[in-house]
């Protein structure tokens, strides 16, 4: 069996950081779920689709021109690494998300990520949906005020002009779209272990996990 470690949590709780430091230590393949859901919502926007018609939505997630090549995310010729990380991108997938035969038409492509030596998978449902039988299940959780705050450190560093109060509302807008939507909501598997990384640092973070993996 390939071993596969599922990394879920809620937005901007640090799975990505965590994921590529895993990558490092255990030279495992990497699948960043939310980018998937990301590239359908930048085609919504590209294309033109009305993000409300389910059945041009669906339509799109079935044919998702999306790739991933040499830690670069394209769209048929579209280099669309930077493209997909903006708000409103984050916004449209989160609903797009939500409608179930969209994540069922996006399940084998996560699936066939899977492969030796092994996957980290992060997202909202690699220890509930994806991948249920995964050897390591975690749950990163934080306060949205916290993880507000440490985005709006990321985009200070990056020279980006940002609003803390305006980044706690989307935080806890996307939140409570993730939780409250009928299909895969954004919950700890039953065997998943949660780590709360409120106080913790991100050496801390990975330290956990490690040893986590480790046992
Ligand atoms: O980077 P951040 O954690 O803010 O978001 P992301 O992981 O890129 O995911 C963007 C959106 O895609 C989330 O708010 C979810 O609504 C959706 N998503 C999902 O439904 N299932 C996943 N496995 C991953 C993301």
């Amino acid at each position: 069996d390939i071993p596969i470690i599922a990394i879920d949590g809620p937005s901007g709780v640090g799975k990505g950081t965590l994921g590529q430091a895993l990558v490092q230590k255990l030279g495992f393949h990497f699948l960043d779920s939310g980018a998937i859901y990301r590239a359908l919502a930048w085609g919504v926007l590209h294309e033109g689709v009305d993000p409300g018609d389910v059945a041009a939505v669906v339509a799109l997630a079935r044919r998702l021109p999306v790739r991933f090549d040499a830690g670069r995310v394209l769209y048929g010729e579209h280099d669309i690494t930077q493209a997909i990380r903006t708000e409103e991108v984050a916004a449209i997938a989160s609903r797009v998300a939500a409608i179930p035969e969209v994540r069922e038409a996006l399940l084998q492509r996560q699936r066939d990520f899977a492969q030796p030596p092994g996957l980290i998978a992060d997202g909202r449902d690699m220890g509930t949906v994806v991948f249920p039988n995964a050897t390591v299940k975690l749950f990163l959780d934080a306060a949205p005020e916290i993880r507000a705050e440490r985005r709006y450190k990321q985009l200070k560093e990056q020279g980006i002009d940002a609003n803390i109060v305006k980044i706690i509302e989307e935080i806890r807008a996307r939140d409570a779209r993730d939780r409250n939507r009928p299909v895969a909501p954004l919950r700890p598997a039953g065997d998943a272990i949660v780590i709360d990384t409120g106080s913790m640092t991100v050496d801390e973070v990975i330290h956990t996990a490690c040893e986590i993996i480790r046992s």
